[in-house]
Formats: C-alpha cells, structure tokens, sequence
C-alpha cells in the first residue's frame, strides 16, 4: 500500500520526511517522491525504485543548507495503481501552477471525466494517475483560501482518499483528509507529522490523533485544526500510541501473513469497489477492453498460472461453466507454454499472476499471443510484466502482498474471477435478477471473512492439535476441491507439514491407504452441493482412525456432529463461498506453523515471485 509522511516544524524537513518514508517501506512500494517549501516555492524531487534512490537524488539537488533551512514538506512511496512505476507518475503530483503539491494514498475512481472536464479548460497532465487530476482539481478551486478549495474538490470525488496537500501561497501549513485511506497526525513539539501509518511517527511523538472518513485537517507547527467537509469543526481526541518500531512494521501483527489476512476484508472491497453494476445484474471490468459482444463470440475460456494462482484459477473454472455456460478449462503455466496448445481467436485466455513476474506465467502469455488467441491477464501488480505484455485484464488492487504465502491475492483473484465469469454470463444465458443476486453475493464477501477473521482466537486452540502431525490431507468437492488444494499449498509452504489435497471422492481411489490413527483430514464440507457425499467420504476416513477438522456452514450441525473439530463459514453461494473457506485454511495454517517455530514470511526455499524457469 502506498504511503504518505507529512511534516512542519522546526527539524529539516528532508531528513525527517525521507525517514518517515524508511519506516514505511516494509509496506511494498515501487517509486517514492518528496517535495518541500523552499523560500516560498515548492521543489520536488521523485524517482522509481527505494527510498535510498530518492534520498540520495535529493540530496544531490538540493545543497545541504537547503535540507536545513526548510521546515515543511509531503513525501510518499507510491505502490502503482494507475500507471506504471515512474519517475513521472510518482508522487507527489502538482497542480497546473506548479505551487501546490499533494500526495494521495486510495482510488479516485471517476477521475477520467475530472480529466476531461479538466482539459477542456485548458489543464494539460503529465502522468497516468488519479492523483495528478485531483491536485489540478484543487487547484482550479484555489481562490487564495487552500482549505476550501480542497473541500470544493473533495466534495467532486468518488472513491478513495488520505492525502497531503501544501501550497507555495499559504506556507506555514499543510491540509490532510481522509476518506477510507488511514491519515494519522502526530502532534509533537513545536512540530507536527501527518502519516498513512503509526511507523512513520514513532520516532518523533506518542501523541496521535486518527482522523476519521471525511475528516479535513488544517496543520501547522503548533496546531491541528479539524473539520468536516463543510467546514463544520471537528473534536477528535488525542491518543497515545502503544505501538513499538518494530511491531509498527507490521501494523501490530507479529507477521506480514497475518497482516495480510486480516487486511481481506479492506482488499476485497478495493478489488469490487465500482465494480459491479446492480442495475444490470453484472460487473463493469474495464480493463478487459472488450465489448459484450466480443465476449459473446468467445467459445472457451483457458485458465493459466501457478501456485496458488493457479488454484484461484480452478475455482474460476467452476465459475465460468456455471455462470456463462461456456467451456472453461485450467492449464498449469509451465505445461501449457511447452505443449503447443491448440487456440484460437475465439480463446479467452487468462493469465492469473499476482506478481505478474511469474516465468513460466509470461511464456505461456507469449505462447498464446502467438496462437492469436484473446489473451488478458489478472494481476495485482500494476505496470508489471504480464500486465503489460496482455495490454489488457483486471487489477487486483490488494495492495502489496508481502508475505511470501499468497492469501489476500488469492481471494481478490476469485472476487474478480467470479465478477468476469458473471460479465460473460450476462452476456449469454444468465438472467438479470440471477446476475443481481449473484453481485449482491460478491458485494458481501468482505463481511463474510470479517465473520471468519472473528474466530482467529478459536482456530489457533484448534490449530494446536494439528501443529504435531507430519503428514495432513484436505479434502473438498466442487469449488471446494481448489480450496482444498490451495489450503494444503498453504499449509506445506508455511509449516514443513507434508499437506495434500485431494478430490473427496478420491481418497478411495488410493491415497486412504495413507492413512492411520490420527492422521489429520481438513475437510471442506460447507453446506453445498455434494455436502452429504462428503460426509460419507468423511466416515470412510474416521473409520480408518483419522482425525477430522471441518469447514462447516454455520447452523449446520449435522455436518458439525461429524467433525472432531470444525471450523465455521457463512451461508453463501456455493462460489462465493470458496472464499470465507480459504480464509479459514489460511488462518490454520499460520496457527499451525507459529506453534511449530516456523519462519512464516520467508518460507525456506520459496521466493515470492518465480522469475525462473
Ligand atoms: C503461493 O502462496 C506461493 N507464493 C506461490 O505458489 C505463488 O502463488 C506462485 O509462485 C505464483 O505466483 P504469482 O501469482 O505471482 O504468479
């Protein structure tokens, strides 16, 4: 996620901006940019890549007396959204005059008509970001008073925000506002810092004030000035911060995987947000770059990646047969690039990557250009490989995935699977109200993994019956089946347990010879299709002596009667469901490898993104 640090006060302005920005680069970033009040005119300085590129850049700009004398200043490490990571769409960004800068953190998601109403009247842009409209927008409001006319631009958007915004016309002060991005001012001595993260504050005060959705901030050295959008004052209390620089890396979570987990609920809503259309039972995927009828002409759907990735892609199989009556079909990316694929024009091929760095992933992108078929790519990383080399697909906007266990990417790339596979259907048989109910389904799921999250207490007990054993198999049916297999990947890369995941139907088939007292099955059995299938298959496994852990829809205890433990989920569609599931084996998972002393966010031997054959 991208971050902002905010300072005026006494200290130079530089060193403490460019610290506040090493404090935040645990949070995942590709380009960072500061810019400062100098003797009445801002000066900016931006680059790609660490902060230590930036600081070394500035400080060779800027003579050291300059980093002394001045006292205010914005900076940000920008995690790509819109556009690529470059010197030119870092932030911060600056209005048509040059003498008002911003940084922002979030989505402003109708800022292509705020660019053309800005263009018309003559604002001409140099990058590809929101942010840049957004500080034009400012600017065009500005009549000599920089609150209002950030309120007035304010009052224009839609979607996201946490920004900073200093202008060379009003010096001594920086304005602040959140709307669903965090902003937190730390009130010190004769200073004051504005960040998107505790991290940044730490080393100057413990005094905090968290401004809330549709606050604005006025801020000086000496005073913090709070209102709504209306200009109507604000009390918001100050608070003491608990939290020490090293835990501040993690937002508080002993590790980035839990973290990560517990950021599925906000992920998710950035993956849907705008992104279903109720009046038409369906989604609005822009970035798919094709017309309904296009979509219509397609005759199959092919599927590719790896990992974990690749499993979202199975779940994405059922989908696209249930909803959109087609041919869909997964294909691991390594096999498919060699085995010379029969496509065509008529192929929808989606490459799943949440790096978009994944080797095997971009050769199989390449083969399938080269077979002329309709290729696009979902990706979490904007501006990276794969994203580029499709010119076309879907971004995650999870924000940075940190932890080498994929688990937010994971469920942002069913949500979104889910939402293409309904766009194709309601371009072929789907009705409108089944498209309706089935977006009010997807609109849900953050709140069905916040009810997950909740037992995190519960099933790290469970976990602990389960950390002693070597060997463990999961087992689902349906969609569940990719949930199994992406439950035991979890489980096998974080814990060194020997964890595989099977097709229910399949353990007779040979694997139940694996099988003795005590052995652990995972079993996914949520009350959906194939549920009491399941449960028989469940009774085969316990007569052997195996101990069962089950995945359960809450109210069934039927299926809850049949588990030596059990896990809970929320009644949903069957699709739908494979994500408040997943979560559920992603958290027993992290329990399981934390009671085993296991280092849990560089795995050994796994890297985050293989750019390897
Ligand atoms: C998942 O937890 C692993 N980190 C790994 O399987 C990963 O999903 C796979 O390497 C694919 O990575 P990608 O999504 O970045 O292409």
């Amino acid at each position: 996620m991208c971050g902002i640090v905010g300072y005026i006060g006494k200290a130079d302005a530089p060193t403490v901006l460019i610290n506040g920005l090493r404090r935040l680069e645990y949070r995942g970033y590709d380009s960072a940019g500061i810019a400062i009040l100098d003797e009445g005119r801002i000066v900016v300085s931006k680059a790609p890549g660490k902060v230590s590129v930036l600081n070394e850049q500035a400080r060779s700009a800027w003579p050291a007396a300059r980093f002394d004398r001045c006292t205010t200043g914005i900076a940000h490490t920008r995690w790509a959204t819109h556009g690529p990571p470059t010197e030119v769409n870092a932030h911060p960004h600056l209005d048509q005059s040059g003498e008002i800068a911003m940084v922002h953190n979030g989505i402003i998601e109708n800022y292509r008509s705020l660019r053309v109403r800005l263009e018309a009247k003559g604002h001409q842009f140099h990058s590809e970001t929101d942010t840049e409209v957004l500080v034009h927008l400012i600017g065009e409001y500005d009549r000599g008073d920089l609150f209002q006319a950030v309120c007035d631009a304010l009052h224009q958007v839609e979607g996201t925000f946490g920004i900073a915004v200093l202008s060379a016309r009003e010096p001594g002060k920086i304005i602040t506002a959140r709307r669903g991005s965090p902003i937190i001012i730390g009130v010190g001595d004769g200073e004051t810092i504005i960040a998107s993260d505790a991290a940044a504050i730490l080393a100057h005060t413990q005094r905090v004030i968290y401004l809330d959705d549709n606050d604005i901030a006025v801020v000086t050295a000496e005073s913090v000035d709070i209102r709504d959008l209306h200009n109507i004052p604000v009390t918001r209390e100050i608070a003491e911060l608990d939290m020490d620089a090293a835990a501040a890396g993690k937002g508080g979570f002993d590790h980035f995987m839990l973290k990560e987990i517990h950021e599925q609920p906000d992920s998710l809503g950035n993956a849907i947000r705008g992104r279903l259309d109720f009046n038409q039972g369906s989604s609005v995927l822009a970035g798919m770059g094709t017309s309904q009828r296009e979509l219509a002409e397609l005759r199959r759907v092919v599927l590719i990646g790896c990992g974990t990735s690749l499993y979202a892609g199975l779940v994405g199989e059922f989908a696209f047969e249930d909803l959109a009556d087609i041919h869909a079909e997964v294909q691991q990316a390594a096999e498919f690039r060699y085995r010379n694929p029969i496509l065509g024009s008529r192929d929808l091929v989606i490459a799943i990557s949440q790096s978009g760095e994944t080797a095997d992933t971009l050769a199989a992108v390449r083969e399938a250009k080269q077979k002329g078929a309709f290729v696009m790519s979902l990706c979490n990383v904007v501006g990276s490989t794969i994203a580029r080399e499709t010119g076309r697909g879907v971004y995650l906007h999870a924000g940075p995935e940190i932890s080498v266990a994929s688990t937010k990417a994971f469920t942002c790339q069913v949500a979104v699977l889910l939402m293409m596979a309904l766009k194709l259907g309601r371009g072929r048989r789907f009705s409108r109200d089944d498209g309706m109910r089935f977006a009010k389904e997807i609109e849900n799921t953050p709140a069905l993994v916040g009810r997950v999250i909740q037992q995190n207490a519960r099933i790290a007990e469970i976990a602990a019956a389960y950390a002693h054993h070597e060997h463990a198999f999961f087992i689902g049916r349906g969609p569940m089946y990719p949930v199994a297999m992406e439950g035991a990947l979890k489980l096998k890369e974080i814990s060194y347990i020997h964890a595989e995941g099977f097709h229910a139907a399949e353990l007779k088939h040979g694997p139940i010879a694996l099988l003795v007292q005590g052995t652990p099955i995972i079993a996914i059995a949520c009350d959906i299709p194939g549920k009491s299938k399941t449960l028989g298959n469940i009774e085969e496994c316990r007569a052997r002596g195996a101990r069962i852990l089950g995945i359960v829809t809450e109210g069934d205890d039927e299926a809850a009667a049949s588990m030596d433990d059990f896990i809970t989920i929320p009644r949903c569609h069957p699709l739908v469901a494979t994500i408040p599931a997943v979560v559920a084996l992603q958290l027993l998972a992290y329990h399981i490898a934390r009671l085993r002393g296991c280092e849990i966010d560089q795995p050994r031997n796994l890297a985050k993104s293989v750019t390897v054959e």
